[in-house]
Parts: C-alpha cells; sequence; structure tokens
C-alpha cells in the first residue's frame, strides 16, 4: 500500500500546485535534489578526491537499478536523457532492417531513425491505442526492430510489454521500448520482455 502522504513529502512543489501533468519538466524530488546537491557541496569542499567514492555510487546505483528491472548490472548504461539513450539505439541498430513503430510516439523516439534515414514504418492506432493483432497486422518480412513506448505520451495507452516481448521473441524482432511514462509507476521485467529499453 503506497502512503501518498509520504510521497507527496518528497515533493515540496505539491504544497503550493497540483500537478496534473508533469510531462516536459517534471518536479525534482527531495531526495535527487540532496544527492545532486552533495555531489556540488563535495566538490566545492573536496574537489575531486571523492572520485573512487562517486564511481562506487555509480556502481551501487547500477546494481539497484538492474534488480528493479529484472537485468543484470552488465546490461545498465547510463545515458543523460532518453532522447540521448534512443539516439544512442537508433545508431547501434542502424544497418539492422526496417523498423515498425507507433504512429503517435514522442518524438525521440521515431526522429533519431528518420534523420538517419532508417526505414521505417508506422502502426495506425484505433481508439486512441495499438492492440497486439494491428502491430501483427502491420508486420512485414523486412521488418527487424519493432519500437514502443511502454505508456503513450499524448493518450497514456499501455501497451502489453509481456504479449508483445513474446511476439518479437517469436518473429526475430529486436525489441525496444521507451518506458518513461512508465518506469517507476508499473513494473517493468526486461527478461519477460526481452527487449531493449
Ligand atoms: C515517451 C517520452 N519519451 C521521452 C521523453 C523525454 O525525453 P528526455 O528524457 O530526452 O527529455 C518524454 C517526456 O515527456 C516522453 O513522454
Amino acid at each position: 500500500m503506497v502512503d501518498w502522504n509520504k510521497v507527496r513529502e518528497e515533493f515540496p512543489v505539491c504544497k503550493k500546485y497540483v500537478y496534473l501533468n508533469p510531462a516536459g519538466g517534471s518536479p525534482v524530488s527531495q531526495s535527487a535534489a540532496s544527492e545532486g546537491k552533495r555531489f556540488y557541496d563535495e566538490m566545492l569542499e573536496f574537489g575531486d578526491t571523492y572520485w573512487e567514492i562517486w564511481l562506487e555510487r555509480a556502481e551501487n546505483i547500477r546494481a539497484d537499478l538492474a534488480k528493479f528491472i529484472g537485468a543484470t548490472r552488465e546490461e545498465i548504461g547510463f545515458t543523460t536523457n532518453t532522447s540521448h539513450g534512443m539516439n544512442l539505439v537508433a545508431q547501434i541498430l542502424k544497418e539492422r532492417g526496417t523498423v515498425l513503430t507507433m504512429r503517435d510516439e514522442f518524438p525521440s523516439t521515431t526522429f533519431p531513425w528518420l534523420n538517419q534515414k532508417t526505414e521505417i514504418k508506422f502502426v495506425e492506432p484505433t481508439n486512441n491505442g495499438y492492440s497486439i493483432d494491428s502491430i501483427k497486422k502491420a508486420l512485414t518480412p523486412d521488418i527487424k526492430i519493432l519500437i514502443t513506448s511502454y505508456v503513450q505520451y499524448r493518450t497514456g495507452f499501455r501497451q502489453d510489454l509481456e504479449e508483445l516481448g513474446k511476439f518479437c521473441k517469436e518473429n526475430n524482432l529486436i525489441f525496444v521500448v521507451n518506458a518513461t511514462q512508465a518506469l517507476g509507476i508499473f513494473p517493468v521485467d526486461v527478461e519477460n520482455a526481452t527487449s531493449i529499453f
């Protein structure tokens, strides 16, 4: 059972404002702010003599994140933000074949592929959602990569990652998921979904 009062305490901004849509520039939590401050405080007072400790902290976070999404530590990479991550994925998979994705994905999901002129096909929405059936119908032999958001930024539609992961496995598709709108709210298990996140 979530203690919402405790969660709210983490976000002092909630004392003044009601957030209906925190996309774009979401409010920062007390924990994130104090960790950020700790870095600059240490840097101010001790320069980079904390280097080894920072590396150790980063490795601890890597291990925690791995546990959080059912991955191994070696499978976790840090990027500046989602757009950076999606650009890296697009470059890594550049020569792997045609991409199938959803029509109204967040721009950083599709722009890197369009920019590098990868062949890209779109599934059209039905009632603001994308059934697995409609994705299956859109599959053609040239498609080797399937990309979707876990939760769509514009509509809130949530995809069934486990089912789609099975479908990708059966069809030898590389499965790329943008989990920005879902991570921390809905469970993510990369083993079950067999995906790149
Ligand atoms: C699906 C999705 N991806 C990415 C982002 C943000 O990307 P970045 O972390 O690069 O700012 C958003 C923000 O609203 C989003 O909804």
